[in-house]
């Protein structure tokens, strides 16, 4: 029988093989990227001719390093295999630090910031680290969709036995022959996009025993609906 599928040690060790991989790609870019700042700088104090396209040459080389490094990134903090360090979290709070952290670029882009939180949610017991970053990948998403602005409404409500994190966007939506792909790796209609970003907090959430799902309607917006277990026993397994 021909063998379609890796099982988790294969794909284990195929990982491990790729981050050692990107390991030693980004140091020699790192090198790279330096000597472009520094040829930067000589150029500046340089009296080369005004209409000179070195500048511009150099400046394009590091626009592309950077723009490479930041595929590496991605791409190492999708293959890790996240370790899980499981505390009780109060689900707003963790919601809280990521809004903190991405609210200055949201003003900056006119996006308002709605909150909604259900204050009497059950703890939920998770990795809140590697949470946040699963949050971060969708609400950037959110972000990215509206760049003339608009809103960006934060909802949490719950059971006994769930908590739901609702994400809507009032941005450029999802066409709905384009909702089975957004999970898949490398798939991105952005310019500068790695596609990897949506995989990654589908990973995490999965990982947390929790779903992630999305409604969309093109041209206003889409809702990304998480869903975690109050009392995640996934320790015990
Ligand atoms: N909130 C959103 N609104 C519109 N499109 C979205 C949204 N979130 C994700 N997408 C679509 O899903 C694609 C994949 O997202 P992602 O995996 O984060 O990769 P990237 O952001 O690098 O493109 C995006 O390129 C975009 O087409
Ligand atoms: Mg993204």
């Amino acid at each position: 029988m021909t063998k379609n599928n890796i099982d988790s040690d294969e794909l284990d060790s195929l990982n491990t093989l790729a981050a050692g991989l990107v390991h030693e790609i980004k140091n020699p870019l790192n090198a790279i990227s330096i000597n472009l700042q520094l040829l930067n700088e000589d150029l500046e104090n340089s009296n080369i001719e005004k209409d000179s396209k070195m500048p511009r040459r150099v400046r394009l080389l590091q626009k592309e390093v950077s723009r490479l490094d930041s595929i590496l990134s991605d791409f190492l903090r999708f293959a890790k295999r996240h370790e899980l360090h499981l505390e009780s979290c109060d689900i707003n709070e963790v919601i809280d630090s990521v809004l903190d952290f991405i609210s200055p670029e949201a003003m900056q882009n006119s996006i308002r910031i709605l909150k909604s939180y259900d204050t009497k949610l059950p703890k939920c017991n998770l990795d809140s680290n590697v949470m946040k970053q699963a949050l971060l990948n969708v609400i950037l998403n959110a972000q990215q969709a509206m760049p003339d602005g608009g809103e960006l409404i934060v909802r949490t409500y719950g059971n006994s036995e769930n908590i739901f994190i609702d994400i809507t966007d009032t941005g450029v939506g999802i066409h709905r022959d384009k909702i089975d792909k957004i999970f898949q790796v490398y798939y991105s209609t952005k310019k500068n996009g790695t596609g990897l970003g949506l995989p990654a907090a589908k990973r995490i959430i999965e990982e947390n025993k929790g779903t992630i799902s999305i409604r969309s309607e093109d041209g206003k917006g889409s809702s990304f609906l998480i869903k975690l277990p109050v009392n995640s026993k996934h320790h015990e397994e």
